[in-house]
């Protein structure tokens, strides 16, 4: 069992299949390195550096061996990983619980793939419901595509989760159209505050917070219903009464949520962090290539774990560039 020093109990994983995307958000401005005009589709680009198919696997047993009993797949963008298909189906052999964060775009090539793997569950990032704005948005006028594919899970029973993080200025005035959203189709919002990654021109007048945002709502939501969370949850969660789906909150800037975390992450070149704030890493692809006690490896990364943020404080703690660990969200995998 991977337990922290605050004696909270890890069995939660995220795995980036990559840090190519292609999709180039605004707020998650990836480094120069990383961004690939050439990706329309499958992703070649994958030098020795990243983890192999094999080493994956092998890594994600491990961290199973430990206690792990979730996975969720994430990125850049899982799905433009040329052997994507095949992770994917070799983790859903391991018996885990997998799910998987995706842009979307890709999502109809991969319906067969996700359901040979037992996933049931998938979380679409789309942070606006305008066509012209998502195009601003992401570089790609993909808007079409991406809602085409989030009803296609939704058609085909998928629990789905849609991430909108919100941006004063730019779409804070669609809350009420994504709650809106939530009354004939099953889908659950989830409205992330804006939160600052070097590079990414985070201001402080560009977060919206939790409160803010529900008053915006109520504004045109009288009925709104407060659900239960979970002590591993990110969320807060609402719904509005007699509605299908739900919307909830993640509220990182105004209310950090880290004394019931459970997440451990590995990005694709095989580093493992023990926060999405954390400010060092651990190498385990090095050490699964020669041979090393990764499993000791995870558990003295564990060890390390701070117990809120990362260790960061103050508003401007996202921003902080000391480290040459710190990496865009694009490098982390969310
Ligand atoms: N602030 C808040 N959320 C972000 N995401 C990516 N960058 C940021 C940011 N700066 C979200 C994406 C994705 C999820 C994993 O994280 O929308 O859905």
């Amino acid at each position: 069992m991977l337990k922290d020093q605050f004696g909270r109990i890890h069995d939660y994983l995220r795995i980036s299949l990559t840090d190519r995307c292609n999709y180039k958000c605004l707020y998650c401005l990836p480094q120069p390195e990383h961004l690939d005009d050439s990706i329309k589709g499958d992703c070649n680009s994958h030098g020795s550096d990243q983890m192999s198919t094999s080493e994956i696997i092998s890594l994600a047993k491990i961290f199973i061996c430990e206690g792990v009993k979730k996975i969720r797949i994430t990125g850049g963008e899982p799905l433009v990983r040329k052997d994507a298909s095949m992770i994917i189906r070799e983790l859903g052999m391991t018996g885990t619980k997998l799910v998987l964060t995706t842009n979307g775009s890709r999502i109809h090539h991969f319906m067969d793939v996700f359901k040979e793997a037992g996933i049931n569950s998938i979380n679409v990032s789309l942070d606006t419901l305008n066509r012209d704005l998502f195009h601003k948005l992401t570089q790609r006028d993909d808007f079409i595509q991406v809602k085409n594919n989030i009803q296609l899970l939704l058609d085909h029973n998928f629990h789905v989760k849609i991430n909108m993080v919100v941006m004063n200025g730019y779409n804070e005035n669609e809350l009420a159209d994504f709650v809106e959203w939530t009354k004939e189709e099953p889908v659950h919002v989830r409205f992330i505050e804006f939160m600052p990654f070097p590079g990414n021109k985070w201001q402080p007048d560009r977060v919206i917070h939790a409160g803010e945002m529900l008053e915006i709502i109520a504004r045109t939501h009288s009925e709104i219903i407060k659900l239960e969370d979970g002590v591993h949850d990110t969320t807060k969660k609402f719904q509005i009464k007699n509605y299908n789906g739900t919307f909830s909150i993640i509220t990182t800037m105004s209310e950090p949520f880290c004394g019931g975390c459970n997440r451990l992450r590995l990005t694709s070149d095989g580093k493992m962090r023990n926060c999405l704030f954390s400010k060092t890493e651990t190498d385990l692809l090095s050490a699964l290539r020669s041979g090393e006690d990764v499993s000791l490896l995870i558990r003295s990364c564990l060890a390390g774990k701070h117990f809120q943020l990362g260790g960061n404080s103050g508003v401007s703690w996202g921003l902080e560039e000391t480290s040459s660990h710190r990496r865009s969200m694009m490098g982390i995998g969310g």
